[in-house]
């Protein structure tokens, strides 16, 4: 026995030096962690259980019969984060820069089996080089296993990828595929095709960082979810994002009790909002003051800033809250705006997490680059992730709730459970300028003094629509609230909304317009 478990333990050794000490420098030098650093930050302290260490290739071409790593460049595994399940991978970029064979496919294939199975979530810790060139279709297949299994996962239980380090060809569409995106700044690149092939083919010339670092993609193209300085701070963000997610599907969130009196008023609440109907504000003031403790993780902070998404809780109950941003282009829909609003909101309905949306709005973006963009397209994806959504859907209108715009953001008649405003709201077709210019457009080119015609229709237009009562009164919201009873109001609302049944018609699945 003692001989066999010596045989064992070189084993061990051997699997945990993935590419050995030069490389493994070289990896820091880079400044970036390991493979098992990363594992070992990740999860709650020695809670890691590897599995699969042995695995090895079977590719003999190239001479890699010669080069044979136990493990094949990906540490799989699960732990525990917060004490809860959890199944990670954690590509090692020191074996063959963590480029994915058939047999490290396999790996990965059979961890998300088994999160699937389990019911936990699955984090990928990509840093790779991309399919492994040497075993050809081989790796292309397992990168195929991988996508179906992500697909087939999706909306079961929660994945997410980190990337950190180069993630290049068909590579990314497994990210993609995933719930969230986290990248760091000068260490994580995504690209379809790298900087060389974009020279030869259009003729640009990009670096790494421009063609597909996190900037990039935080705040252009939307791929990355959550951009950080470091590595460290990206997995503790994992981490932060997961203590408001259910395991999967069936469960609830987790329930995280709070000092946070749910009846706390907060004066501020009443001079949020400008006097002049056109002054911006900014949208994190409200949220913060509202739910619990003021924290709220913001979900695609840098994307389409003139909606806010993210994660927060009010009375310990985890919430999703989706606001438009009045701070940024007036708060206005744009393709942008809805295409990252639809995806969370269906994020939150897949994951039993309710909907909370605070409302300001002036309707979608008007001009040529919105409609060839395609806003009916896009916009037509809130709208629809919105009218599917079966949780609990609370929502507070604060200033203006505008034409297609009120429709879409949650409001009684697509299924909101609890519609409230603040006296400061106004809900209309349009804004009393448009709606002025349209009706009475003739009678004031005749008038005398056209100027003080339309100041004056303007006020009575405003005076007419410009509040919450007209909406109120047919029952399209609830109740009209006092600002600082907000949190109060919506914590009530949530808790009574605990047993909420609701469910769409059975179908294979609807036709969301993607
Ligand atoms: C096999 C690879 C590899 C790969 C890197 N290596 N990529 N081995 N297959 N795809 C090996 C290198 O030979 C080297 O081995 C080690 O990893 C580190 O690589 P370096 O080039 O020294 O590192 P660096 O300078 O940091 O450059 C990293 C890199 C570059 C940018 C990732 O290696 C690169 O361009 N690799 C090829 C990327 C690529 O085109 N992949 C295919 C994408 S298409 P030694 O022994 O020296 O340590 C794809 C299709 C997926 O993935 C399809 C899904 C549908």
């Amino acid at each position: 026995m003692r001989e066999k478990l010596a045989e064992l333990e070189a084993r061990s050794l051997a699997a945990e030096a993935g590419g050995g000490p030069e490389r493994l420098a070289r990896q820091h030098e880079r400044g970036k962690l390991s493979a098992r650093e990363r594992v070992d930050i990740l999860l709650d302290k020695g809670s890691f259980v590897e599995m699969d260490r042995f695995v090895e290739h079977r590719c003999r071409d190239f001479g890699l019969d010669e080069q044979r790593v136990p493990g094949d460049g990906v540490i799989t595994g699960y732990g525990r984060i917060d004490g809860r399940l959890a199944y990670v991978f954690s590509q090692d970029f020191t074996v063959f820069g963590g480029s994915l064979s058939e047999a490290h496919a396999e790996k990965i294939v059979k961890l998300l089996d088994l999160a699937t199975r389990n019911g936990a979530p699955v984090i990928g810790l990509n840093d790779s080089g991309g399919a492994r060139i040497q075993e050809g279709v081989a790796s292309l297949g397992g990168y195929a296993d991988i996508f179906l299994r992500n697909t087939r996962a999706s909306g079961v239980i929660p994945q997410i990828s980190a990337i950190l380090g180069p993630c290049a060809g068909g590579a990314v569409y497994s990210p993609a595929i995933t719930d969230f995106v986290f990248m760091v700044e000068g260490v994580s690149h995504m690209f379809v095709t790298g900087p060389n092939v974009v020279k030869t083919v259009t003729h640009e010339d990009v670096t790494f960082e421009e063609l597909g670092g996190a900037a990039v993609h935080a705040s252009r193209s939307g791929v990355a979810h959550f951009r950080s300085a470091t590595e460290l701070e990206a997995l503790e963000r994992i981490r932060g994002l997961l203590s408001y997610l259910p395991a999967n599907n069936q469960e609830l969130p987790p329930y995280c009790p709070t000092d946070d009196p749910s009846d706390r008023a907060d004066d501020e609440l009443l001079d949020i909002i400008p006097d002049e109907a056109k002054q911006p504000y900014d949208m994190h003031e409200v949220i913060k003051r509202v739910v619990d403790d003021g924290a709220f993780l913001e979900v695609h902070r840098d994307f389409a800033p003139n909606i806010l998404v993210g994660f927060s809780r009010l009375g310990g109950h985890a919430v999703g809250i989706v606001a438009n941003q009045p701070a940024v282009l007036a708060g206005v829909l744009d393709i942008d705006a809805s295409v990252k609003a639809g995806r969370f909101v269906r994020f939150c309905d897949a994951f039993n997490v309710p909907l909370v949306t605070f409302e300001d709005v002036p309707g979608f973006l008007p001009g040529l680059t919105q409609e060839h963009g395609g806003i009916i397209r896009h916009g037509a994806k809130l709208l629809f992730a919105y009218c599917e959504a079966t949780v609990p859907k609370l929502t507070v209108i604060t200033r203006k709730a505008y034409g297609g715009a009120y429709d879409v953001m949650s409001s009684k008649h697509i299924g909101g459970d609890l519609n409230l405003a603040w006296p400061t709201g106004e809900i209309a077709v349009m804004g009393a300028k448009g709606a002025v210019e349209v009706l009475y457009r003739r009678e004031i080119a005749d008038a005398e003094d056209p100027a003080a015609m339309t100041a004056e229709l303007e006020a009575d237009f405003r005076e007419k629509f410009a509040n919450p009562y007209l909406a109120a009164a047919r029952g399209f919201l609830d109740d009209v609230i006092d600002p600082r009873d907000t949190r109060r109001r919506l914590i009530s609302g949530l808790e009574s909304l605990a047993n909420k049944r609701d469910r769409m018609p059975p179908k294979k699945h609807g036709n969301i317009p993607l």
